[in-house]
């Protein structure tokens, strides 16, 4: 048996923001492991620094202090482009107010990350249409997202993030903004493909209904993890 590297390995993490010359702490020190293929929560209260994280994890931001390592390797020893292509290549996002642009039709919108990959326009046109089946919006793709409901634009956003094949998905309180049934849905539809592609899946929430769609739940209070149930397996050997 080997021991697996950690697709995400953080090390003393910080994150403090510049507000006004005043320092506002947002993580102190956060120190996990998430291993390929894993769905994990964060949970925590507002202000918690569940967004300041998934920000970080996902390149959007620079710590203050510690570490991010993708597969062994330290995101701080990349250059800007390299973590730019890393993040377009690698990395799927999926936000609370669904960002979607509401100039480009659905499909566009889908297809907008991909235009960064190195696929022909026909695969991609194709890759595209295949995510919208699968997220159940084939009918819908030349439409504006402006004319969907909440969950349908979630939905739109989950195609976006998962038709470049990511190996991390993270996703900033995903349901935050749907009714409960329609939030149900999307976390079974995020579930589902996580099990079908593959891809690591981060959310964050504070609602624990949507919480045990996780494989583990880790707790952020004021910046700090109080609870992670493998922090201590994180010593043993996994399969
Ligand atoms: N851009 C920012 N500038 C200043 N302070 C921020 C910024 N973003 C977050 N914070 C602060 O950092 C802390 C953590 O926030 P955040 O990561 O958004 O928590 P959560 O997502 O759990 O609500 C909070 O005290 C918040 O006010
Ligand atoms: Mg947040």
């Amino acid at each position: 048996m080997s021991r697996s590297t950690p697709l995400i390995q953080t090390i003393g993490l910080k994150k403090h923001y510049q507000l006004d010359k005043a320092d506002s702490p947002a993580l102190e020190g956060i120190q996990l492991k998430i291993f390929s293929g894993e769905r994990v929560a964060l949970m925590g209260p507002s202000g918690s620094g569940k967004s300041s994280l998934l920000n970080l994890i996902g390149c959007l931001d620079l710590p203050t202090a510690g570490q991010i390592l993708y597969q062994d390797v330290d995101t701080s020893l990349m250059n800007d482009k390299k973590l730019s292509a890393f993040r377009n290549k690698s990395m799927g996002f999926i936000f609370q107010s669904f960002n979607l642009i509401p100039v480009l039709s659905v499909f566009e919108n889908v297809e907008y990350p991909l235009l960064w990959q190195n696929l022909s326009s026909g695969e991609r046109k194709a890759r595209v249409a295949g995510m919208l089946e699968k997220v159940g919006l084939a009918s819908f793709a030349r439409r504006s997202p402006e004319l969907l409901s909440g969950g349908q634009r979630q939905r739109v956003a989950i195609a976006r993030a998962l038709a470049g094949k990511p190996r991390l998905v993270l996703a900033d309180e995903p349901t935050a903004a749907l009714d409960q049934k329609t939030g149900r849905d999307i976390m079974e539809l995020m579930t589902q493909l996580n099990e079908e592609e593959g891809a690591t899946l981060v959310f964050s929430t504070h609602d624990p209904l949507v919480a045990q769609w996780a494989h583990r739940i880790i707790r952020l209070v004021d910046g700090k993890i109080v609870s992670d149930p493998t922090e201590t397996a994180n010593e043993q050997v996994r399969p």
